[in-house]
């Protein structure tokens, strides 16, 4: 059977023009210091026992560099990576035909893995636990079924829904990374090392600029970078100065916190609407005509990052910093609640 049909083609996956910016080593690869650090070791370990590295799901909001961690693995543990997603493999037996042809050690990188149909997701059990394929031959009361060893391979999914993933698929992960937004600091050094990459120019208190407006997200400190880009060669020979940044930025309609048009809705909902919260997700999603999902896996990550929301056992909550930023005076109800959460958080 053909694999190259359903294994994606690498570039194809990798975002516009940005092959050139992906980190390829751990030590390219900037920020998530506790994720890489134990990846570096159960890495190094696999290598020296000559085994195939166990399972890993790598999970977080989309852009935070689950694609490009699963390629540098394959490439420190020296072995090659096959391609394909969730709703790429439509068949049982497209998978059966990709496992097969996996070599001793390889890596099979799955992405958006939370999308895998449940009846190939079965397939994937005794793959990932004994390597073996389970075949069923004829219908009926006269079905066989013949088990086919596997070369042992290496498993990568990644998801920005880890809570959609079945029990039993999230067990059979060995190692499970989740990937958090990145720190200012971090987000300055990734905007230094593209900045290079792509030869520009940045002042530093530009770099500061732009990483402080990104969501705590490379591909968007990326983004940023190549727009901003276009407004210095316009207006500044190409020099990317803090001036030119804040001009630009302004121009694109990005608050000083990097906040677009969803965030402040939700915040404003949360705080005006329902006077601060506790709100359930769903609520809120109906509320702003938004996807429970996407409020989740990709407005939420970030507001929580600057601690102007918070998940509770009761819904979504206001914290201070969301009344400050949106220079709203909170009502006396609201007031004790925040209160009662600061006292709370002292507890901990
Ligand atoms: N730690 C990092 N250091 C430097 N650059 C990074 C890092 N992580 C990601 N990037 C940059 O951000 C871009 C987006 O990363 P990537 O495609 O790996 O994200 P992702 O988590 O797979 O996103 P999605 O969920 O949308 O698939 C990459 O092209 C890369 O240039
Ligand atoms: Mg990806």
């Amino acid at each position: 059977m053909d694999d190259k049909r359903f294994i994606a083609n690498k570039a194809l996956i990798e975002d516009d023009g940005d092959v050139s910016l992906r980190p390829t080593t751990f030590d390219e690869y900037i920020g998530q210091d506790k994720v890489k650090a134990n990846l570096k070791v159960y890495v190094a370990a696999s290598k020296a026992r000559g085994e195939a590295l166990d399972h890993v799901l790598l999970y977080g909001p989309p852009g935070l560099g689950k694609t490009t961690l699963a390629h540098i693995i394959a490439s420190e543990l020296g072995v090659e990576i096959k391609v394909t997603s969730g709703p790429g493999i439509e068949r049982a037996a497209n998978l059966a035909s990709l496992l097969t042809n996996m070599q001793e050690r390889d890596v099979l990188f799955l992405d958006e893995i939370h999308r895998l149909n449940h009846s190939i997701e079965e397939v994937l059990y005794p793959a990932m636990e004994d390597f073996a394929l389970d075949i069923s031959t004829g219908k009926g009361a006269g079905a066989t079924s013949i088990r086919l060893n596997l070369n042992k391979f290496t498993l990568i999914g990644a998801t920005t829904r880890a809570g959609m993933l079945t029990g039993p698929l999230r067990d059979r992960f060995g190692v499970i990374c989740r990937l958090e937004p990145y720190s200012s600091d971090d987000l300055v050094r990734i905007v230094k090392r593209s900045a290079k990459l792509l030869k520009i120019a940045i002042d530093d208190d530009a770099a500061r600029e732009l990483a402080s407006r990104s969501r705590g997200t490379p591909r968007i400190a990326n983004r940023l970078l190549k727009r901003v880009r276009d407004f210095a060669e316009v207006y500044n020979d190409g020099v990317i100065s803090l001036a030119i940044t804040r001009k630009a930025l302004a121009d694109m309609e990005i608050d000083p916190l990097g906040l677009d048009y969803n965030d402040m809705k939700l915040l404003g909902a949360l705080v005006k609407k329902f006077d601060g919260g506790p709100t359930g997700l769903d609520t809120l999603a109906a509320a702003i005509n938004e996807d429970a999902g996407t409020i989740e896996d990709v407005i939420e990550p970030y507001l929580i990052q600057l601690g102007f929301i918070a998940r509770t056992s009761r819904g979504r909550v206001a914290l201070k910093a969301a009344y400050r930023h949106l220079n709203v005076a909170p009502t006396k109800k609201a007031s004790e609640q925040l209160s009662f959460l600061t006292d709370d958080n002292k507890d901990e």
